[in-house]
């Protein structure tokens, strides 16, 4: 069990910065990342919807005999970690991106008013508030939805003006007035961080939730015994639903270098 591959999901290209921070705390695994670019973007849909195509993505890892399962996605994270435990069953852990930030956040923070941006879906699930606050009852989470973001960066817009002066326009609303921390609750965020820190004048610490699940995922396999012994020799693998050149193209932004996506057709 422990020499096959954790398979890492998300609505489209954009968890691949999760797969990256993945990569860089777990060297030695293998992984497959599946991307539903056939129904890109997950941040407006209905949770129903959400849940649908997460079933399907989690029996799909599970036929290629994934160990574990990585909800990169936060949309999908918010509503779907349920039905992808239920598929993936009691020997696959299942991994979101939000309740390793909660408990983080949690612990380093009393008294504090924690910010969070993500999709419209994200942020109308109300999951940061509820888990964090519930965890913590001194922490104040007040969340804005930023659907802007998302389709921005992979337009390849970030690290200019017109990034920056839109995620100035978001962070100025009044009620992210005086939050000590911001949460990047969305795949595509670490590629703003610069932006972000930059409007913040790195005033306030700002947590790329990646990286938190990356770690959340190696303390699990450690205490299942499920971590890789040595090295693997196979390939990650990347998949995606629907294929065309410009997504190629966009894994290299995410991931840091451009890798050949594959298609699966899982919805035919
Ligand atoms: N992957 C989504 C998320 O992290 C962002 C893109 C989308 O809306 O599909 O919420």
């Amino acid at each position: 069990m422990s020499q096959q591959p954790i398979g890492i999901f998300d609505s489209g290209i954009g968890g691949m910065t999760v797969a990256h921070a993945i990569k860089k705390a777990l060297p030695n695994e293998q992984f497959i990342y599946f991307g539903d670019t056939a129904h890109l973007p997950y941040g407006d849909k209905s949770p129903e919807s959400i849940r649908h195509y997460a079933a399907r993505i989690t029996q799909f890892l599970i036929e290629k005999k994934c160990k574990a399962i990585v909800i990169a996605c936060n949309t999908a994270s918010a509503h779907a970690f349920k039905i992808v435990q239920d598929i993936a069953g009691p020997s696959v852990p299942v991994i979101n991106v939000i309740d390793p930030v909660a408990e983080y956040v949690s612990q380093q923070f009393n008294r504090k008013r924690i910010g969070v941006i993500g999709t419209k879906g994200t942020i109308a699930s109300r999951v940061y508030v509820t888990r964090i606050e519930k965890r913590n009852k001194t922490l104040k989470v007040i969340s804005n939805a930023t659907p802007l973001l998302a389709s921005m960066i992979e337009e390849g817009f970030y690290n200019n003006k017109i990034s920056q002066t839109i995620i100035n326009s978001y962070l100025s609303k009044p009620t992210f007035k005086n939050i000590d921390a911001l949460i990047l609750a969305c795949t595509h965020y670490p590629l703003i961080r610069k932006e972000v820190d930059s409007y913040y004048k790195k005033r306030i610490p700002i947590i790329d939730n990646g990286e938190v699940a990356a770690n959340a995922l190696k303390e699990i396999l450690e205490k299942k015994s499920l971590l890789s012994k040595g090295k693997t020799s196979k390939k990650d693998l990347f998949v995606v639903s629907d294929y065309t050149e410009a997504f190629n193209h966009s894994t290299k932004i995410f991931f840091g270098e451009e890798v050949q996506l594959k298609r699966a057709r899982i919805w035919d």
